[in-house]
């Protein structure tokens, strides 16, 4: 048996306040909703307990508040076996997120960041320092660039791969993209990156001589290659339910099997298998197979 890859997310941690509703109201608009829920979030705890589920060994680097919900997803690192050591209490509430899921499965969501922008880069820098036989260095953008950039700059001094997932997208410091090895947006983040589309002619000519991935929900997700070729990864047909965290148990799975040594198509394939599955039941990381699931998707 191939040993587990070691992980480190360097991101946000945050308790999901969810409403399902056929319809979402309009500005002005009071409407009825089916359902309320409490769920652990935050697109790095998200990827951090895929990539647990799937077999990796996780590490958490990240900030969360000294409340009840920061106790919560203190608790649920440990019920997950993620190591939280290098994960901060700070002063601020812990991050929120309130999201509205419509009848179709699809979300709008507004982030309260809190505690998660409450850590620097010294903190990040010194935890992948410090983290033994460390493999990749997942990153997003829930947490201050400075701080993704010091962790991704370390990991690449120790030969560690970075794989960042804009999201939510901003402007990307040329800093974080040099030190970046793999890139994966989805289609609204590449549009967002380059300006335009994501076509064959615009795909190719993206990031020359990197890796990339874009993911393109249920149509599933093309890899750059470094000489820009194409790979389009093709995904199961579902019945949609919620896809809040899709994205991140791509990344999580991703993760895993590119570090497990699978090649990058292959991993991509997987991970495709995995985030479908998740879409078809309700919240992020709730929604994410088991280890008995994934072995049935594998
Ligand atoms: O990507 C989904 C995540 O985005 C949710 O879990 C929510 O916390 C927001 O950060």
């Amino acid at each position: 048996m191939s040993k587990a890859p070691v992980i480190a997310v360097v991101g946000s941690a945050s308790m999901d306040l969810t409403c399902y509703a056929d319809v979402l109201p309009q500005a002005g608009q009071t409407l009825y909703g089916n359902l309320f829920t409490t769920g652990f979030g935050g697109k790095g705890a998200n990827q951090a307990v895929m990539a647990a589920l799937a077999g990796a060994d996780v590490y958490m680097v990240g900030s969360i508040g000294n409340d009840l919900f920061g106790k919560s997803l203190q608790e649920n690192f440990r019920n997950q076996k993620i190591n939280s050591e290098h994960v901060k209490i700070s002063d601020l509430p812990t991050g929120v997120a309130h999201i509205w899921v419509d009848g179709q499965g699809q979300n709008r969501i507004l982030i309260v960041p809190g505690a998660n922008h409450d850590f620097d880069a010294n903190h990040a820098a010194d935890a992948i320092k410090s983290i033994p036989g460390l493999s990749i260095v997942i990153g997003q953008c829930e947490v201050p660039q400075s701080v993704t950039t010091a962790a991704f700059t370390v990991a690449k001094e120790r030969g560690a791969l970075t794989i960042l997932n804009p999201a939510p997208y901003e402007d990307l410091s040329l800093e974080l993209l040099a030190v970046t090895d793999w890139l994966i947006p989805n289609e609204v983040e590449f549009e967002e990156f380059i300006g335009k589309a994501p076509t064959s002619e615009t795909l190719a000519q993206f990031r020359p001589g990197k890796n990339s991935i874009v993911t393109l929900g249920d149509k599933g997700a093309v890899l750059i290659s470094t000489d820009g070729s194409l790979t389009s990864i093709a995904t199961t047909k579902v019945q949609a339910v919620d896809s809040t965290g899709a994205g991140d148990c791509f990344i999580g799975s991703f993760s895993f099997s590119l570090g497990s040594g699978s090649d990058a198509q292959s991993a991509a394939e997987f991970a495709c298998r995995i985030a479908a599955f998740s879409v078809t039941r309700k919240g992020a990381q709730s929604s994410y197979p088991s280890a008995a699931e994934i072995s049935t998707l594998s």
